[in-house]
Formats: C-alpha cells, structure tokens, sequence
C-alpha cells in the first residue's frame, strides 16, 4: 500500500477491503505532521474497526488569509509511515484541487453560537472550513465510527451537531487530549515554538490545572476562576490572550456557575504561534 491521492482510488480500495461484507470504518481526519495525539486516535481507530482510514489534508478553508495556511508544518512521507506503524490501512492525502473544485461554492456552515464564540471569534470563518472539509471526508470515506482528538473541544461539539443535522449514519468518538511530559498539550504548531517560547507555554496547562484544584476545592463561580486563569498567563510576557472562557461543556452555552460539567477553554499566541488548551471540570 502506498500513499492514496484521489478519491476514485481511495474508493476503490475500501470497497476492495469492503469486498461486500458489512465492515467496520474507523476514520481518523488529520492535517498531517502527525504526533502522539494523533497517533492515539489510530490505535484507537485500529482496536475497534476492521478497516482504519486516516486523512492527510492541509485544508486551505479553515485558514483566513492572514493565517500560517503556508507555512503550516507537511511531512506526508513521515506521517504515513506512522500512520501505518500505529495501524492505519489506508492514508488519503489528496492535493487541494482533488478535494476543491475550482471555484466552488458549496459550504457546509452551521450557524448560532456554537460557532461564534470561543475559536469562532477571532477565527469567524475557520469551522466553516473545517465543516465543509469533514462532510467532504465523510462523503468519501463513508465512515462507520470517525475519531476527533478533546484537545478541540469546540470542533467535536459542531461536528456531532452537524452529524445529527445532516443524518450522518457515522458514530463520532471523541478522544482524550494528550500532553508532553510536563503538561503542554501536544499540537502540530509546537513546532514553531522556541525555548523561551515553550517554556513560557507552559503557563497555558499550569493554569488550567490549577483552576481545576480550586474546583475541587470548592470554588464554583466561573467569574472567579475565568480571572484567576487570566491573572496567571498575564504573568509570562510572551503570552497574548486570545480568549479564557467556561462553558457548559455539552452546549458550550456560558454559564455563571458550574452546576454542570464544564469545559475551561483557551487560546493564547506565545510570540506569534496561537496555542488551544482545555480541560473539564466534572460535575456528577
Ligand atoms: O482537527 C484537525 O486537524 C482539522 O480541523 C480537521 C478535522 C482534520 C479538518 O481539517
């Protein structure tokens, strides 16, 4: 097996692999240069499906012109022998014409809130992207069970919605964040980080971490602990917040207490590289 370009191809070998029987899909959808937390999902997708496909595509819809679409880290040759060390049977990483048409015109978008806040604000047109593209995969790969990393939080919420809405007969599985060794949540765009500027990160899990211990011990108010997180990143003079929120994590709609289970959410540049982190805050 070798890297797959083409849709009429990467149809054509899982209806090999398909052969008739009613296979399992397990589809793992990546921008490339993969890592652990990718490769978690793969091993994952391999223990519960007969097939795993996993996608390589560097979708030019989600970047806004000003974003780092260029420069974001490719290494196809790299990924796809992870891919398949971690259990992947096929790797799809089509060029952009392959998946755009010329021209297109035709967008999945999902409209309201979920899409507007948190990532949505300072990126208003990336979910739209990242919609379109993944009902495009999804069109293709006609997945059984499709595995989204929690390190994305808001993107697993809108996809299972847009699943649910458009009728998708496809099981999204969300998964785990994974960390370094010391707590920074890994995410392609590490790479563009320096040493000061990695350790500086840091302050991102640290932070959470934290807000997390002040829950347990009690602290409820989401005013206080969204304050406490900001306060604490204001410390590193490389951090510039984007956004510090906590919301219901089911719905993402703002709470002002946490009564329910929440999702602490964050964006923060250090130096010019922006970085996402969360965690839960599980109420029972
Ligand atoms: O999470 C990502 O890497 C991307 O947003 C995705 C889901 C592969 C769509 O391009």
């Amino acid at each position: 097996m070798c890297i797959i370009k083409t849709i009429k191809e990467v149809r054509k070998e899982i209806r090999k692999a398909d052969d008739g029987k009613e296979i399992s899909i397990g589809f793992v959808p990546t921008m490339g240069y993969l890592h652990e937390g990718h490769l978690s999902l793969i091993k994952r997708a391999r223990k519960e499906n007969d097939l795993v496909v996993v996608s390589v595509f560097v979708n030019p819809t989600q970047f806004a012109p000003h974003e780092d679409f260029d420069s974001y880290p490719r290494d196809v040759e790299r990924d796809y022998n992870l891919a398949i060390e971690s259990g992947a049977d096929i790797v799809f990483a089509p060029e952009k014409d392959e998946i755009y048409e010329k021209n297109s015109l035709t967008f999945v978008n999902i409209e309201g809130e979920i899409t507007k806040k948190l990532c949505g604000k300072s990126r208003p047109t990336f979910f739209k992207g990242v919609t379109t593209v993944v009902a495009k995969l999804f069109n293709i790969i006609q997945p059984t069970n499709a595995y989204f990393g929690q390190k994305d939080a808001q993107q697993v919420a809108i996809i299972k919605k847009m699943v649910k809405e458009l009728n998708y007969d496809i099981n999204i599985i969300p998964c785990s964040l994974v960390r370094e060794h010391d707590g920074l949540a890994l995410s392609s765009r590490n790479v563009y980080l320096n040493n000061e500027e990695r350790k500086q990160a840091l302050i991102l899990s640290k932070s959470l971490f934290t807000a997390k211990e002040m829950f347990l011990n009690g602290e409820k108010n989401v005013q206080k602990l969204k304050q406490f997180i900001i306060n604490n990143i204001k410390t590193q003079n490389l951090a510039d917040i984007d956004y510090v929120e906590i919301v219901d994590a089911k719905n993402l709609e703002d709470i002002e207490t946490i009564d329910r289970t929440a999702l602490v959410a964050l964006a923060v540049k250090i130096g010019k590289t922006r970085l996402i982190d969360n965690i839960y805050l599980e109420v029972e």
